[in-house]
């Protein structure tokens, strides 16, 4: 099989705000121009970034389902129990996990073996037991969001506004996406042009509160 691969030291767009300025600026918004648009290209420039999220054993069990169709969006907003903002920001972006490494574990480790960073018995072992293991939540949510918050600070680096939503009835988008059952929806994102300022950030608990070194 022919995979595309994407080489990010060569990428065209590094004209971008750095790293710590996007997370330090970005927001979660609810005001979108409604006569927007995100062009395709930068929704597929968006992903590409969102799959350079670290997974585990680089196993990239995520897939981004975007939803644009007018009549489709509607739907999508009845869903995510009738939130406007996600139809004024003109495309939702469902992120979805893979609850089974196993739909791309032959594929990863066999490129872990041929990149000579594991054995070929291991990575026959790892496959195998890819295919044994049970479905795990907690493995596409952890993976899945780490996706996420790539696609939300590329999002934001490159001027769009992008807000992470779980407000949803998840299995009603399960459905209505037509999702195999070893793929969950974890998190819905409203994607589109900033429509104005936000309301002042709310205030983040102090690094004091949450820090802790060495033990609880
Ligand atoms: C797991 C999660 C679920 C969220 N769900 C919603 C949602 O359903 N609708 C919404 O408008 N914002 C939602 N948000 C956005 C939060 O309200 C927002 O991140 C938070 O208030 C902090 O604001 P900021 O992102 O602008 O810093 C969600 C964020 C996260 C991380």
């Amino acid at each position: 099989m022919t995979e595309q691969t994407f080489d990010a030291d060569t990428a065209p767009d590094a004209q971008y705000p750095d790293a710590v300025e996007a997370i330090r600026t970005r927001r979660s918004g609810h005001n979108f121009d409604p006569d927007g648009d995100v062009a395709e290209e930068t929704l597929r420039e968006i992903v590409r970034d969102a799959t350079l999220a670290p997974s585990a054993f680089n196993l990239q069990p995520w897939e981004f389902v975007a939803v644009r169709d007018e009549e489709r969006l509607d739907d999508l907003v009845d869903l995510a129990y009738g939130q406007e903002h996600l139809r004024d920001a003109g495309t939702g972006v469902v992120v979805v996990g893979h609850t089974d490494a196993e739909r791309t574990a032959e594929r990863v480790y066999n490129e872990w073996a041929e990149a000579g960073r594991i054995s070929e018995e291991d990575a026959a072992d790892r496959i195998a037991q890819a295919e044994d293991d049970d479905a795990d939540r907690e493995f596409a949510v952890r993976n899945a969001s780490l996706a996420a918050e790539n696609f939300l600070l590329s999002a934001h680096a490159r001027g769009l506004k992008a807000t992470p939503m779980t407000g949803f009835d998840f299995e009603g988008v399960d459905e209505f996406l037509g999702l195999p059952d070893d793929l969950i929806p974890v998190v819905l994102i409203a994607l589109g042009e900033s429509g104005g300022d936000e309301p002042e950030r709310l205030p983040r608990r102090s690094v004091d509160d949450v820090l802790h070194v060495d033990d609880y």
